[in-house]
């Protein structure tokens, strides 16, 4: 049997982080955690604290670390992680980079992957304007290289689906410039630690599966 596999995504805004996380999750049994989806979820349910959290989020900066750190704590003591996790979206920070390090310590686990995926701002932007999300299941499309089955319509639960309000020009270009200053840096201390593997975000989307089994060896 495989020993469990924990890896973390990192890279730019739609670089296709969530999509790779997906494939992975599919071919090895291993639950995706998005901290995205889940802060998303908070603010849908319209709470005080949901309203806090889409302050941020509305404006393409980053959750705080305490918020995200508590929310991502929680999912990670649950008791469904025996096979490992696929963190997308998490850490993104140093001081969350630094809060995983000391879970992953307390409870005697390592991370065997930081699969860093890459593509282009230019790409970046042009790709997000035609992203379509489900706001039920999550499920992620794109108008070219993933269409829905029926235009407008989730396959998987037949929801609209919806173009995100931080999927706007304005907003994606914020989302890059907290990126470059926020999590690049991350980079440089798994690359210290060997674990980064890179996996070019423009792959054939069909061949998306065969270069994960690679780089996963
Ligand atoms: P989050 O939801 O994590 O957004 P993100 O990192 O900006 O990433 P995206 O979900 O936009 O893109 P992705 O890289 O997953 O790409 P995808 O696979 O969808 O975060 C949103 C916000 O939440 C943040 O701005 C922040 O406010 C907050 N937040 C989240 N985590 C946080 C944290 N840890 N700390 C603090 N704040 C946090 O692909 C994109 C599109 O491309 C899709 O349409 C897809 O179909 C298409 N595509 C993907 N791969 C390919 C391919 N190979 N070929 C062709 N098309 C492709």
């Amino acid at each position: 049997m495989r020993r469990p596999l924990r890896i973390v995504l990192l890279g730019p805004p739609g670089s296709g982080k969530g999509t790779q996380a997906h494939i992975i999750s599919e071919l090895y049994g291993v639950p995706v955690i998005t901290t995205g989806d889940m802060l998303r979820e908070a603010v849908a349910n319209g709470t005080e604290y949901g309203k806090i959290v889409d302050s941020y989020m509305s404006r393409g900066e980053l959750v705080p670390d305490k918020i995200v750190n508590g929310v991502v704590g929680e999912r990670l003591n649950r008791s469904d992680l025996e096979n490992g996790f696929i963190l997308d979206g998490f850490p993104r920070s140093t001081p969350q980079a630094e809060f995983l390090d000391g879970f992953l310590e307390e409870h005697d686990l390592k991370l065997e992957y930081v699969i860093h995926v890459t593509l282009d701002d230019e790409a970046i932007v042009k790709r997000l304007s035609n992203r379509r999300s489900c706001p039920n299941c999550g499920e992620v499309y794109h108008l070219v290289s993933k269409p829905p089955k029926k235009e407008g319509v989730c396959d998987k639960c037949g929801s609209e689906l919806i173009l995100r309000d931080d999927d706007r020009p304005d907003v994606i270009r914020n989302r890059l410039v907290v990126y470059r200053e926020k999590t690049q840096p991350l980079l440089d201390r798994y690359m210290e630690k060997g674990l980064i593997k890179e996996a070019p975000g423009d792959h054939p989307m069909e061949r998306l599966p065969e270069l994960l089994k690679r780089v996963l060896g």
